[in-house]
C-alpha cells in the first residue's frame, strides 16, 4: 500500500495494529484485502495505512470516533477474520488505539498536498455526504430538484402499489420516502451512512433511521432482530462500483415474496460529449439552485451493465419504468423491480 490515509482535521482516532507473522499464512492476503475492503466501507471508517517487513507488519487505521472502531471490531466477518488471526496466522499481535490531535506533513506530489483529504472514489463520495449533508437537505426539503417532482411520485406508487407491511429504505438521505410511507401506515427503517443525514431523518421523525454502511447490512438483521422485508428500496443512493456485493447484502433482508425497488440516473440521460460506458463520474450539483460545498464522485452505468450485475446477483427484473419529463417526453430515471430469481 502506497498512498498516505486522507484523513480530516483532527481530532480523530488511530487504531495501530502491530502484528508478527506465523509460519502458516493460508488464506491470509486474501483476507487481509478482504478487510481493507470492508473497512473502508464502515461509518466513520477515514483511511489507512499498512507496511510490512519480513514477518512483521503493521496497520493503522483512521476512525471519526470511538464508536465507530467498536462497531467495526463487533463486524462479523471481521471477527471471523480476528480469529483465525489469532488461531493461525499471528505469532504475536497487539492493538492501540489513540486519539490524533495534531497532523502535519507532505504528501507525496500525486496526492493533496495541503491536507491530508480523502484520496478514493468511494472515501470522497462518503465525505461529500457528509459535507453536503445541509445543502441536500434543503434541496430535497425545498423541493429545488425540479425532476424530484416525477421520480418521487413513481417511487412512492411502485411500493404502494405493491401493498407492503415492512419497507427498507437503503441511503435513505433525509427520510423523504420513510415519511410519506409511514403517512400511509406502512412501517419504514432508513439506513445510511452519512451521520448529519440521519440525524436530519430522525429530527422528522416517521419511521426508525440507522446509521450503517450497506456492507454492514447483516447487521441490522443480526444484532437488532429485525425480520426480513417486504420492499427493499434504493432511491438514487446505489451510487459506487461494489453493486453485486451490495446485492448479495440485500437477498437475506428481503421476505420470500419480497421486491427490490431501485430507482437511478436514466442511463441515457448523457450530457454532451460523455461516453456511454460504465465508470466513475463527478456530480458537480450545478444545476442544482442550493450552494453544494464538494462534487460527488459516483459510479454511472450504462444499462446492459445494469441488467447484467442484477441478473449475476440472482435477480430477475419484474418491471422496468422510464419515468419522464412531462414536457420534454425525456427520461428522467430508471425504476427498476426485480425479485430474487427462484
Ligand atoms: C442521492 S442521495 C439519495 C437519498 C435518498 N434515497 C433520497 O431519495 O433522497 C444518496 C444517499 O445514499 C447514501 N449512500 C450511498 N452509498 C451508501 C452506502 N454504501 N451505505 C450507506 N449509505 C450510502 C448517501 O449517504 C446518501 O445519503
Amino acid at each position: 500500500m502506497d498512498d498516505f490515509a486522507g484523513t480530516p482535521e483532527p481530532p480523530y482516532y488511530a487504531v495501530i495494529f502491530t502484528s508478527s507473522l506465523s509460519s502458516n499464512t493460508d488464506g491470509y492476503a486474501e483476507t487481509a484485502r478482504r478487510m481493507v475492503e470492508l473497512a473502508a466501507r464502515q461509518p466513520g471508517y477515514l483511511g489507512l495505512e499498512s507496511a510490512r517487513e519480513g514477518g512483521l507488519g503493521i496497520t493503522v487505521s483512521y476512525w471519526r470516533d470511538e464508536g465507530s472502531i467498536r462497531a467495526w471490531k463487533a463486524d462479523l466477518e471481521h471477527q471471523k477474520a480476528q480469529r483465525q488471526g489469532r488461531d493461525v496466522w499471528y505469532r504475536g499481535y497487539a492493538t492501540r488505539v489513540a486519539r490524533v490531535e495534531r497532523s502535519y506533513g507532505v504528501l507525496p506530489t500525486q496526492q493533496n498536498e495541503s491536507c491530508l483529504a480523502p484520496s478514493g472514489p468511494i472515501e470522497r463520495q462518503r465525505d461529500s455526504w457528509e459535507r453536503n449533508a445541509p445543502a441536500w437537505i434543503r434541496s430535497v426539503r425545498d423541493g429545488c430538484i425540479a425532476s424530484r417532482q416525477v421520480t418521487d411520485r413513481a417511487m412512492i406508487d411502485a411500493v404502494l402499489s405493491r401493498q407492503p407491511r415492512r419497507v427498507l429504505d437503503l441511503g435513505c438521505g433525509e427520510g423523504w420516502l420513510c415519511r410519506s410511507l409511514a403517512d400511509q401506515g406502512i412501517e419504514c427503517i432508513g439506513i445510511d451512512a452519512s451521520r448529519e443525514l440521519v440525524e436530519a431523518a430522525r429530527e422528522q421523525g416517521g419511521g426508525r433511521f440507522v446509521e450503517l454502511d450497506y456492507a454492514s447490512l447483516s447487521r441490522l438483521m443480526e444484532e437488532t432482530g429485525e425480520t426480513r422485508f417486504d420492499i427493499v428500496v434504493a432511491n438514487f443512493s446505489l451510487l459506487d462500483d461494489a453493486l453485486e456485493a451490495t446485492l448479495d447484502r440485500i437477498i437475506p433482508a428481503l421476505a420470500s415474496h419480497g421486491q427490490l425497488l431501485i430507482q437511478t440516473l436514466h442511463p441515457w440521460a448523457l450530457q454532451e460529449g460523455q461516453a456511454y460506458r460504465s465508470g466513475w463520474r463527478d456530480e458537480d450539483f450545478r444545476s442544482h439552485s442550493v450552494d453544494f460545498s464538494t462534487s460527488m464522485p459516483w459510479f454511472y452505468r450504462t444499462m446492459s451493465d445494469w441488467v447484467s450485475c442484477l441478473a449475476r446477483a440472482g435477480f430477475s427484473l419484474t418491471e422496468v419504468i422510464e419515468p419522464a419529463c412531462p414536457e420534454s417526453g425525456r427520461p428522467l430515471s430508471l425504476l427498476m423491480a426485480c425479485r430474487v430469481a427462484q
